[in-house]
């Protein structure tokens, strides 16, 4: 039996009769950007999240870039980011022309190490973005310390992590703004890319919705600044809002399987299973186990051959991509080097059957008895 890392069929055949309503209303409205769907959407995500406001944009690497640019952070400041991500989490930074300034993470969490944070403050840093990574939130009360003792803004970058919570709050409303993306693979997927930018502050609001119409304000042909083509459209907010309903009993199946994993792999040797902070909702994005002593790529071949998707999230660390050349040699960041080569990611989609996860979990109990 073959098991798939994903597969978004099923989601979408469970509500199909909504989505597609939904769709042919838009479709049927002709109207197709910037319309009633992406206004109610924006208020519904903004509920969801616990966020005054919540602006629509295409992708969430455009949250993240208009967000830092909404900070005033520009060339010659400093952004504090983490070395293990996505690259679009420090791609956006280099964008603005600013220079990424790489921490290293918790073993357990693989999030951002606040230690580390204070450690690499300087008086350029105008910004600290902490990824709440594979859907579980950071430490976000000693982040938001360092914020208040310093007074640098906080972007969370809750790319992976809609509807993931802690002590300090829900996601993309506990920092100064909140940058989520829709990637269809994502808790919450469009039909295509979406983004959304969270935010308590009026003056960032006004910016990014300025930003996604080309730098204009209430009349289009007026431009104050150099902004972007960054909407959400009509279609995928409309998806978003079906999805966005059953958001919280999806991420509750994703959390079900994890617990079966758990304990599953409590019982076998050389895994370790997903680490879920205690007071924290972790919404298990990916599902990342750790395979030391050098044996992570065996298991992933061993599975591969047995038609079990399986990724590696992320191989190369943000600061050895090759774009970055010798800029970065000279750093050690010990735990994100480590979580490169041990990490795992398993399949954990909210449909995904029992049958399937025992093969998962026999197909590694197999390799790692060896
Ligand atoms: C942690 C992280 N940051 C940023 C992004 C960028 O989001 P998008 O693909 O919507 O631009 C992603 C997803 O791809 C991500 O996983």
């Amino acid at each position: 039996m073959s098991v798939p890392l994903l597969d978004l069929k099923r989601q979408y055949k469970q509500i199909k009769d909504e989505i597609e309503r939904e769709v042919l209303a838009v479709l049927e409205s002709g109207y197709y950007i910037l319309g009633p769907n992406v206004k109610a959407f924006e208020a519904e995500s903004a509920e969801y999240t616990g966020a005054k406001f919540a602006i629509g944009l295409n992708s969430g690497t455009d949250a993240l870039r208009i967000a830092l640019r909404a900070f005033g952070v520009g060339p010659g400041d400093e952004v504090i980011t983490s070395a293990f991500s996505y690259f679009a989490t420090c791609e956006v930074i280099d964008d603005i022309g600013a220079r990424v300034v790489f921490a290293d993470i918790e073993p357990k969490t693989f999030n951002i190490d606040p230690a580390d944070i204070l450690r690499k403050i300087t008086s350029k840093t105008k910004a600290i973005l902490p990824v709440h990574l594979f859907g579980q939130l950071c430490d976000m009360d000693s982040i938001i310390a360092i914020s208040r003792e310093t007074g640098i803004p906080v972007l969370e970058d809750a790319c992976q992590a809609v509807g993931a919570s802690g002590p300090a709050g829900k996601a993309g409303s506990i920092g100064t703004a909140g940058a989520f993306s829709f990637f269809p693979s994502k808790n919450l997927g469009a039909a295509g890319d979406g983004g959304l930018l969270t935010t308590n502050s009026e003056e960032i609001r006004d910016f990014a919705t300025s930003m996604r119409m080309h730098g204009t304000k209430s009349d289009r042909y007026r431009h104050e600044l150099f902004g972007y083509n960054s909407r959400l459209d009509e279609i995928q907010a409309a998806v978003l809002r079906v999805k966005l309903r059953h958001l919280d009993s999806f991420n509750d199946l994703r959390r079900a399987n994890a617990d079966r994993y758990r304990e599953a792999f409590d019982k076998i040797e050389g895994i370790e299973p997903a680490f879920e902070e205690n007071g924290y909702r972790h919404t298990y994005h990916q599902y990342t186990v750790r395979i030391a002593d050098g044996r992570r790529d065996e298991v992933q071949k061993h599975l591969q051959e047995k038609g079990v998707g399986c990724a590696v999230y992320y191989m190369v660390p943000l600061h050895r991509q090759p774009v970055y050349g010798e800029l970065y040699s000279g750093l050690n960041l010990v735990e994100s080097d480590r979580a490169a080569r041990e990490v795992l990611s398993l399949p954990i989609f909210p449909e995904l059957t029992e049958t399937e996860q025992s093969e998962v979990i026999s197909a590694i109990a197999e390799v790692l008895a060896k």
